[in-house]
């Protein structure tokens, strides 16, 4: 397994480091534009193995071709948000280093599957995919996994239980459109709507939606980066190991849940193919209908990009 993470800021680096302590690949490639910064942190990890039990081989480069014959290829490249940005305020600048990124990535591996991280998210998995004409099973958006652990983190904290026994889904795009769903969000099987009166549970979905925003807000120089590389590995794991977890990730949708031909987070199962299925559950029509108003605003912005992707 080789595993190949395309930007050493601080997502890609701490990916790569979570990628080798779990051992869940032979090769980590960290690559960046950067001379100098892949290396070193890449180097850096590397002699933390004997210490931290690795035995990955993990080095750094500014040159594509040693992505070369990658299984998986992590992208975290291109710009953060500061403090009053939205997402979509890096549409264009994002949009053109993920194009070339991709390109690059194409050169040198046949078949990768790709996991995206740059925002905006869905549209930039959606560029991946088009710049790539890989199989829509194999380029693969993380978001709602990251969404989902804010979620369930925050649950887990106002009910003062473990983490682990909180399950949850939030669907649709990473913005302010999000969907978490409360109708599947359980606490080891206890409906939520059992344990929490409302208020909170407004409360809690609102705190989520803006989960990204107050990471910013505190660091005012970039945005979130442990729990985003966590939630990207956690799906990378899901991959290597063939786990079928089922997890929420951005895909590309065909008819489910009355969406077609946009990029979106929903329930899929991932494997070791990738996408392995949709799972088109049954949403409350208020919450099927935020799903598509959130994928509605993804397919806007994609189709912006017509002209810049052709
Ligand atoms: C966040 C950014 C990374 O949600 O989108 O923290």
């Amino acid at each position: 397994m080789k595993i190949t993470v395309i930007g050493a800021g601080n997502v890609g680096a701490t990916a790569s480091l979570r990628i080798a302590e779990k051992q869940l690949a032979k090769e980590v490639v960290l690559i960046d534009i950067v001379e100098g910064i892949p290396q070193g942190k890449a180097l850096d990890m590397y002699e933390s193995g004997p210490v931290a039990l690795f035995d990955t081989c993990i080095y750094g480069s500014n040159d594509y071709k040693d992505s070369e014959n990658s299984d998986i290829v992590l992208i975290t490249a291109g710009l953060a948000r500061k403090p009053g940005m939205t997402r979509e305020d890096l549409l264009m600048k994002n949009t053109a280093i993920i194009k070339g990124v991709t390109e690059q990535v194409m050169r040198y591996s046949k078949n990768p599957i790709i996991i995206m991280v740059s925002n905006p998210l869905d549209v930039m998995t959606y560029v991946a995919h088009t710049i790539s004409g890989l199989a829509k099973e194999r380029v693969i958006g993380m978001a709602g996994v990251l969404d989902t652990a804010r979620f369930r983190s925050f649950i887990a904290e106002e009910l003062n239980v473990s983490m682990q026994d909180i399950n949850a889904f939030v669907l649709g795009g990473h913005g302010d459109s999000m969907v978490p769903i409360v109708k599947y969000t359980s606490i080891a099987g206890i409906p939520i709507t059992e344990l929490l009166p409302k208020e909170k549970i407004d409360a809690i979905v609102e705190r989520t939606r803006n989960g990204g925003i107050e990471i910013v807000n505190h660091l005012k120089t970039g945005s979130a980066y442990y729990a985003p590389a966590a939630s990207a590995v956690e799906m990378i794991e899901a991959i290597v190991k063939d786990r079928k977890r089922i997890l929420p990730c951005t895909t590309m949708l065909n008819g489910q849940f009355g969406i077609d031909g946009v990029f979106c987070g929903v329930p899929v199962k991932l494997g070791k193919n990738g996408i392995e299925q949709i799972l088109e559950i049954n949403l409350s029509e208020t919450e099927l209908e935020a799903l598509q108003k959130s994928a509605a605003l993804v397919d806007e912005n994609c189709k912006s990009l017509q002209t810049v992707l052709s």
